[in-house]
């Protein structure tokens, strides 16, 4: 008798466990995503509050999503499979300065940091200037959080 309780409470539990699993995962929208980065980083991990973009900040999916040709995914479902930055813009690090002098758009954005910075930075430049505010981060130290020291 004991026993069939206990099944059926293991039962139950698991039940729930995957109903709440299965709806998360529905959901699909994590709350900070951590951008894919292969390398080893310089700096300090970006915090990039994805869900608080989509809907405080009401960026639409194809402002940052976008297929093989660069065309805006703004088809795009809660839900969704969306493909790394990296898978495209797959050079490691930034370009810029003296590296960078006289390469194309084209060379220069192949760079995962550029493609990310120009995204990002982009978009919050033109807010900041629209709104006449600073509360779209720009500087460095905003979304690279300075490195524990060991
Ligand atoms: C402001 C830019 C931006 C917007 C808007 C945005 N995303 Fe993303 N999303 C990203 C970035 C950056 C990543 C990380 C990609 C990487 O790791 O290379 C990401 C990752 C994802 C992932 C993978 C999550 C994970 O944990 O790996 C999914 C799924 C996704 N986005 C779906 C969406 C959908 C659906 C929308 C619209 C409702 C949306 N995104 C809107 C920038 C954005
Ligand atoms: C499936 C491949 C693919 C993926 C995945 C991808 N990109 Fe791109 N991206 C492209 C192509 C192709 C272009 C167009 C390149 C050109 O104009 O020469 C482009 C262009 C861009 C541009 C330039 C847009 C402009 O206004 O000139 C930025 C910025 C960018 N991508 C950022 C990102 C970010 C951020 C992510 C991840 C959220 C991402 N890309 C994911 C292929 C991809
Ligand atoms: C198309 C526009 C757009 C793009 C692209 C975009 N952002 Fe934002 N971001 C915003 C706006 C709008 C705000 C909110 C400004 C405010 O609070 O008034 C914001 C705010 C933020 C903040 C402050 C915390 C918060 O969520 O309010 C961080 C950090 C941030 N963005 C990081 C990023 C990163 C990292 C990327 C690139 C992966 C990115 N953003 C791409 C529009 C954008
Ligand atoms: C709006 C957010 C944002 C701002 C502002 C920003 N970055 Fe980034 N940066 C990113 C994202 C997103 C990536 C790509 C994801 C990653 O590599 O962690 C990145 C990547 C990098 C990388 C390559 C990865 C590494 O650690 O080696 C460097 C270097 C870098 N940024 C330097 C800077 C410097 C310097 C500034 C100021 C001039 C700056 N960033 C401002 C979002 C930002």
């Amino acid at each position: 008798m004991k026993n069939r309780n206990l099944l059926l409470m293991l039962l139950v539990v698991g039940c729930a466990v995957a109903f709440i699993a299965a709806t998360s995962m529905a959901a699909g929208m994590p709350d900070v995503v951590k951008v894919y980065s292969p390398y080893k980083l310089k700096k300090g991990v970006v915090q990039f509050t994805h869900k608080k973009h989509v809907e405080e900040h009401k960026v639409a999916c194809g402002e940052c999503h976008h297929d093989d040709q660069g065309k805006p995914r703004n088809d795009l479902k809660e839900g969704d499979t969306v493909k790394k930055c990296f898978d495209c813009h797959n050079k490691p690090g930034e370009l810029k300065g003296k590296k960078a002098k006289g390469k194309s758009k084209k060379e220069k954005l192949a760079y995962h940091a550029n493609a990310l910075h120009k995204n990002c930075i982009g978009c919050h430049k033109a807010y900041n200037k629209k709104n006449k505010t600073k509360a779209a981060p720009q500087k460095c130290s905003a979304c690279h959080p300075k490195k524990k020291k060991k």
